[in-house]
């Protein structure tokens, strides 16, 4: 076993890292306060190669692998989760699947784009009634010459008020449950798409997300992604890469809290002496720095079975599970150890209090990790 970061692995971590201190985290606040979509970071983020980092170069990406991919969204995630889940769900969410699913014609045409940052992508799987079951799909695709037409509404669509591109799943044949779900690349100026007002949040306030509803939106048969009756499947294959995402999210979350809980309280002083030195406080730090290493070793393994080809479903749900419960663990403490500094807005750790929480809600709760990995645990 080498835990050692190659050396190509090691340059995207060190670049991921000098652009999330220099240009992400000093407007990370601002963004957060003023609910701002930080269009000039994404187009950075382009430029870097991050919007497609494990796609291959032919396809537009930077050709990394997912170890590269979890440590880019760590070091982004550390100064603005925001700005992590935007990136997240291009990679992960909508890139993944075209490249895993797509033909040679999809990758050209959606895939290319995606990954070189040219459009950004969205996954239209929640909707009102379908979240944890999400095979309770309730949007409908009917078939009709040379194409389909689609009826429903997606919820909470991350970046759905400024993507272009949308991966849409929906019912084509109710009575075959899971096996009647079939997925399609839309392309969100088309004829019958409206995007709701942005969600108000209690956190990642920068990154917008909305309810996309589509009323007789034509798409053509080359838009369908994979085959009819497998989007169920498309859809659990391409959670199993983004909750290596979010799990990645959620660690630079909680390493921003210890981080500023460090500075801070090797600075605030208390009955004479900086209070890290109290053992009240220490400890607290000691049980953060401690768990961030076990969800990172959780994170590495789960992104190099994927990196592998090996089938990890429970590894990706064991380290989202854990990793996002240490972010919101880690984000309480911090704003313990600052005290009241710590419930306002002029410090940081407040945002990422806010912040740590969605990490335990989207692409799949933690009771849904919980299911998952106890399936596996008791399967013959
Ligand atoms: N890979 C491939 N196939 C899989 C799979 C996987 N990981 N998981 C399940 N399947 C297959 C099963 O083998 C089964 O196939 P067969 O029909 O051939 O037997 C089929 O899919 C049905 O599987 P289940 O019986 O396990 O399905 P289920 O209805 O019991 O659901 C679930 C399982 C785990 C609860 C699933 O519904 C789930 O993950 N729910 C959470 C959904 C979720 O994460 N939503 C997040 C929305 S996206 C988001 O949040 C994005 C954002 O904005 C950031």
């Amino acid at each position: 076993m080498d835990l050692e970061l190659t050396p190509e692995q090691t340059l995207i971590q060190k670049t991921a890292r000098d652009f999330a201190t220099k240009e992400v985290l000093p407007v990370a606040a601002e963004n957060d306060q003023h609910k701002r979509y930080p269009k000039a970071l994404v187009a950075r983020m382009a430029e870097l190669g991050f919007l497609g980092i494990a796609v291959p170069e032919e396809w537009g990406g930077a050709g990394m692998d997912n170890v590269s991919y979890a440590l880019a969204m760590e070091e982004i995630s550390r100064a603005c989760a925001s700005t992590g889940v935007i990136m997240s769900v291009n990679n992960s969410l909508v890139c993944d699947p075209i490249l895993k699913f797509g033909t040679d014609a999809q990758k050209e045409r959606f895939l290319k784009p995606l990954a070189a940052g040219q459009k950004l992508g969205c996954f239209c799987l929640s909707e009102p009634e379908a979240g944890s079951d999400a095979a309770a799909q309730k949007t409908m695709a009917v078939k009709k010459d040379g194409g389909w037409v689609l009826n429903g509404t997606k919820n909470w669509i991350t970046n759905g008020p400024v993507a272009d591109l949308a991966l849409v799943f929906t019912m084509t044949e109710p009575d075959k449950g899971t096996r009647g779900i079939t997925a399609f690349i839309v392309e969100l100026a088309a004829k019958g798409i409206e995007i709701g007002p942005t969600d108000q949040k209690l956190g990642i306030r920068a990154s917008p997300s909305s309810q996309i509803f589509f009323t007789d939106v034509f798409v053509k048969d080359d838009q369908l992604l994979g085959k009819p009756g497998e989007g169920f499947k498309v859809a659990m294959h391409t959670l199993d890469g983004g909750r290596i995402g979010i799990a990645s999210q959620a660690l630079g979350i909680a390493r921003a809290s210890l981080e500023d809980a460090m500075a801070y309280a090797k600075e605030r002083k208390t009955f004479g002496k900086p209070i890290a030195q109290h053992q009240a406080i220490a400890f607290k730090l000691a049980d953060m720095a401690t768990e961030i290493d076990a969800a990172r070793l959780l994170i590495w393994r789960a992104a190099t079975l994927k990196d592998r080809g090996v089938r990890h479903s429970t590894e990706s749900s064991m380290a989202k599970v854990f990793a996002s419960e240490v972010a919101n663990r880690a984000a309480k403490e911090a704003v313990q150890i600052f005290g009241g500094y710590g419930y306002v807005s002029d410090y940081p750790v407040e945002r990422h209090f806010r912040d740590a929480k969605i990490t335990e809600i989207y692409e799949g709760t933690s009771e849904v990790q919980r299911l998952v990995i106890a399936r596996s645990l008791v399967k013959d």
